[in-house]
């Protein structure tokens, strides 16, 4: 597996600030600002009920921020909805059922790049259409490594490790800027825990990712830069080599031993 060579110096695609979210009197995301750079893979890591997944539903839209502005490039996306973010390009997976269960794997996929196409290219009817959006879904279930084999099968039937691939290739459909993946190695194997690590692996570069990952070994191995995040607040950002050595990191999270390991 290869680390990236992203560095910081690359435009930053989206970006939170001062993100605050109060459940009552319990400061759930207490002031959280951050940025993803173009192309970037960045962890979001930190103990159980830390507000990792408070933070996704805020950056999609799921959930509104008491305080706080979010940015999708240079565009103030702080007062869209859930879907009008994805029709921006912001697309989240996992622990969202974006699966229709009847249809089979390629029918999914092709009604997810009709979706992208009506929405980005109105005028575009050509007779050839068809096929062409046939292709897109083909190469979307190719790239995402969904067994050829089950392209035809009902999405119910999936294996579990093909399932998730299935939600990964839906969310790209889109050929989204940015991806929030809130745990997506979650209820998989060690095979196929590797086989979506590679996948995301293999979008380094092209769509920026945010992944809250409990799998230590999964996030050091593939973020270009990590976020630790403790009571809502972020205590550490910085590469994976600077949040492994980070002091206060190792105190209020890490310790000694999961740092070697990862
Ligand atoms: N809708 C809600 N209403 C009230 N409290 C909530 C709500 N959602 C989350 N919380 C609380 O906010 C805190 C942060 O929860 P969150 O689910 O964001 O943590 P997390 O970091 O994702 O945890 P985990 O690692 O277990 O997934 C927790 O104390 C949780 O109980
Ligand atoms: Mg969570």
């Amino acid at each position: 597996m290869t680390q990236s060579t992203l560095s910081t110096s690359t435009p930053v695609v989206f970006q939170a600030q001062n993100l605050h979210k109060r459940f009552g009197a319990l400061h759930a995301t207490n002031g959280v600002s951050i940025e993803l750079h173009k192309g970037e893979i960045h962890g979001l890591i930190g103990p159980n009920g830390a507000g990792k997944s408070t933070l996704i539903h805020l950056l999609a839209g799921t959930l509104r921020p008491d305080q706080g502005q979010l940015f999708l490039a240079t565009e103030n996306i702080t007062g869209l909805r859930a879907h009008q973010r994805v029709a921006q390009g912001l697309a989240r997976s996992f622990q969202v059922t974006n699966v229709f269960n009847e249809y089979t794997v390629l029918e999914n996929l092709l009604l997810a790049v009709q979706a992208a196409t009506d929405s980005s290219f109105k005028f575009w009817k050509s007779r050839d259409s068809e096929t062409q959006l046939l292709e897109q879904a083909q190469r979307l279930a190719q790239d995402c490594a969904i067994d050829a084999s089950l392209w035809q099968s009902q999405a119910k039937h999936l294996p579990h490790g093909e399932q998730r691939k299935l939600e990964f290739a839906l969310s790209l459909a889109a050929d989204p800027v940015v991806m929030l993946l809130d745990e997506p190695m979650a209820g998989m194997g060690p095979d196929e825990s590797l086989r979506l690590t590679e996948l995301i692996e293999s979008m380094r570069g092209k769509t920026s990712m945010l992944l809250v990952e409990h799998d230590m070994q999964a996030v050091f191995r593939l973020a270009d830069r990590i976020s630790v995040l403790v009571a809502g607040q972020i205590i550490a950002s910085g590469t994976p080599d600077e949040i492994r050595h980070d002091e206060s990191v190792k105190n209020a999270y890490l310790g000694d031993e999961s740092t070697e390991a990862a």
